[in-house]
């Protein structure tokens, strides 16, 4: 079914605008999680695809790709986005069986994939430098420029989103990218391959090596010639990568995570923050960065909340990715077994509510049951750690500085939302939460192209998305000039 929607070798290696075998000709084998089904191969890079994928974008930096005006380079990602546009449908199918989402949310994707070559195309040429006053008889400009060959590392829970994000601002800047997708998804990462070819950007100046994390990925961070790194996966990598990038003094943005919390106050319009409450714990089977893994309630409302969230996980259902349902499985076994490995933990808590698994679901996908946990207390593991799963918990607090000294209990800082309709009170809230986004009275897990996003602490460092993601992706020279 998949291969009959495939327009572009899998099994291959993206390097200097061209498919080839990898080194190696091994092969490492992708999994439709909805089913346990092989459904393609693709290759085992390693160090001698990476040193070629880097020289490729080396040298597409001092010819073609660098030579580009930023108007030109806008252009190309209009015409990438098009691309995009038009292919949406095939895109997002071939997202829904390689990741195990359900259609819907992987057409959102593709959606964003669109509109983040649009939004950083029309970005290029509006990045500026300043004239700074001197001491007379000088003028002071600076400049922004790319750092030269930026590496992109990114996981499998939203390649199209990431590609976007990750490649869209560097290109925009005028680096050329190597991009190693996950070995656990990466087909739509593949596409771009072509898409760019048909777009028309120069060879060499987007590469995707496939491969496994410490082969190729190891080799492309440690890699003399890489400029950049950007990275979104673990906590345990990120460090990985930033230790490896300081050998060779390399700046390095890491997307690692959180345990994000919403927090409902006493004067919350509940029912237009149910939705948000369960769906950004829940979207792509709680495998998102941004998820909201923790709900905290005032105490006052706390049996309301309680109550009307309970009664809209009950109806959650589970399905296959086509199938399009609340939730589809989760990536893998391992992702399975590390869910199941915090529901251990989970004996001493009440557990309120739980989704459904949809009718003769495929013994070998990896299915997991939303699970909504109660009167949990700040502290507890399932509280504290990302579990990357369908879990959120909920936990009473007393009052505005309970809220807040609950909020800000963990080690992550990625995203936060803030119910009430006490102008006040949102803005002391969102000023004490230590959070690199903060919404209120919304919550926008993943979403908002035009918004910086990134974290601190255990989430990491360096925003991408937004304009600011352009800062981060170039560097700044400045020119000193005497009459
Ligand atoms: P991971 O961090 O191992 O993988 C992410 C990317 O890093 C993949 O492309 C992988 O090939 C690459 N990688 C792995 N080891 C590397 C190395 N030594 N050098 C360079 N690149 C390397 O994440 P994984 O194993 O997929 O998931 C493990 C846990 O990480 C999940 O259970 C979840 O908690 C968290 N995670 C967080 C994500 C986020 O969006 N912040 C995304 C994916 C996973
Ligand atoms: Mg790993």
């Amino acid at each position: 079914m998949l291969n009959e929607n495939l327009w572009y070798p899998t099994d291959k290696i993206f390097i200097n605008g061209k498919w080839k075998d990898c080194y190696s000709e091994k092969t490492l084998f992708l999994e439709n999680p909805s089913n346990g089904e092989i459904i393609a191969k693709i290759t085992d890079s390693d160090e001698r695809d990476v040193d070629e994928a880097v020289k490729s974008a080396s040298n597409a930096l001092r010819s073609s790709w660098g030579n580009l005006s930023a108007t030109e380079r806008g252009r190309l990602l209009f015409k990438l986005s098009e691309l995009v546009k038009n292919r949406l449908d095939n895109l997002a199918f071939i997202e829904a069986l390689d990741v195990g989402k359900p259609l819907e949310q992987a057409k959102n994707d593709a959606v964003a994939l669109a509109r983040y070559f649009e939004f950083y195309g029309g970005a290029c040429d509006k990045i500026m430098g300043e004239t700074i006053p001197y001491l007379k008889d000088y003028t002071v400009y600076t400049l922004r420029e790319p750092h030269g060959v930026t590496g992109h590392i990114i996981p499998w829970n939203y390649p199209m989103q990431i590609i976007g994000r990750t490649l869209g601002a560097s290109l925009a800047m005028g680096n050329a990218c190597v991009l190693k997708p996950s070995e656990e998804a990466c087909l739509t990462a593949l596409a771009i391959g072509e898409l760019a070819n048909e777009a028309g950007f120069p060879e060499g100046s987007i590469n995707i090596i496939p491969g496994l994390g410490e082969k190729a990925g190891a080799s492309l961070i440690s890699h003399p010639d890489i400029a950049h790194i950007s990275f979104t996966g673990s906590v345990e990598i990120g460090k990985t990568i930033q230790s490896e990038a300081a050998k060779n003094l390399v700046p390095v943005t890491l997307e690692l995570g959180g345990k994000s919390p919403q927090i409902v106050f006493e004067d919350a319009n509940i029912d237009k923050a149910l939705p948000f409450l369960i769906n950004a714990g829940i979207q792509n089977a709680g495998q998102t960065c941004s998820a909201s893994s923790r709900i905290l309630v005032s105490k006052k409302i706390y049996s309301e909340v309680v109550e009307k969230m309970s009664s809209s996980y009950s109806k959650l259902k589970v399905g296959q990715a086509l199938e399009d349902k609340d939730l589809g499985p989760v990536i893998s076994n391992r992702q399975k077994q590390v869910i199941q490995n915090y529901l251990n933990y989970s004996k001493d808590l009440e557990c309120f509510a739980e989704g459904h698994f949809n009718r003769d679901l495929p013994k070998k996908g990896h299915y997991v049951l939303p699970k909504l946990y109660g009167d949990v207390k700040y502290s507890h593991k399932l509280a504290q750690e990302e579990i990357f799963g369908p879990i959120q918990v909920i936990i009473p607090f007393e009052d505005e500085e309970d809220a807040i000294k609950i909020a800000n209990s963990t080690k992550y800082g990625l995203v936060a939302s803030i119910w009430t309709l006490d102008g006040a009170r949102q803005m002391r809230v969102a000023k004490a939460i230590k959070s690199g986004q903060v919404f209120i009275n919304n919550y926008g897990a993943g979403g908002g192209v035009e918004l910086p996003f990134g974290g601190s602490g255990y989430s990491g460092h360096g925003r991408e998305k937004g304009f600011e993601a352009l800062y981060g992706f170039s560097t700044l020279k400045n020119n000193c000039r005497n009459a």
